[in-house]
């Protein structure tokens, strides 16, 4: 993990180059991959630790960008502003419950490397952390994430939020 002044360096670096500015005591939110800023221009700026992670939350956004999805279903998804390729920055907008981000962990046109055993056993731990009614709106979402070329596996109550 990059150390706070760093971390603050880079920000100041995209902030600049994007004519906005980033309040590095402010995190919007803080997770496994990365930390997430808020921006002047009222966006939320996550910078990714890790290259991989990066480029398949860039990916999702981009096509989710693309194919102009804005919800799956009732969630909310954030819609991509810009992103850095050089400083691992995703930039999006911010959005309010119901949402469904973080994409850091999908895999985009490429199948993760789970069999469908694991891929069970999996989701059925994931649907105890959630309410049935929720888990079934949770399904349907994850199912429009597949047609659009997304396996989306990082299903926790923090990336999908019913209420
Ligand atoms: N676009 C956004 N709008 C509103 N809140 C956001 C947004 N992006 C991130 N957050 C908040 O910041 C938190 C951390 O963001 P995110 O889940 O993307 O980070 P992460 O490091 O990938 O997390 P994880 O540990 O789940 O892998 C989210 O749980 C959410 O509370
Ligand atoms: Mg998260």
């Amino acid at each position: 993990m990059a150390n706070p002044e760093e971390i603050n360096e880079t920000l100041q670096v995209y902030a600049i180059s994007r004519g906005i500015s980033i309040d590095g005591t402010n995190a919007l939110g803080f997770g496994q991959d990365g930390e997430v800023w808020r921006s002047s221009r009222k966006t939320a700026v996550k910078l990714l630790e890790r290259e991989r992670t990066y480029l398949n939350e860039r990916d999702a956004y981009l096509r989710l960008r693309d194919e102009n999805v804005r919800y799956l279903g009732i969630f909310a998804v954030p819609s991509l502003v810009d992103y850095d390729d050089e400083h691992r920055i995703v930039e999006m907008a911010i959005v309010s419950p119901p949402y469904l981000l973080d994409f850091g962990k999908a895999y985009v046109d490429r199948d993760a490397p789970y069999t469908d055993e694991q891929k069970e056993e999996s989701l059925d731990a994931c649907r105890e952390l959630f309410e049935p009614n929720d888990w079934e709106l949770i399904e349907d979402a994850l199912l429009d994430l597949r047609l659009l070329g997304i396996e989306y596996l990082d299903i926790k109550p923090a990336n999908i939020r019913a209420r």
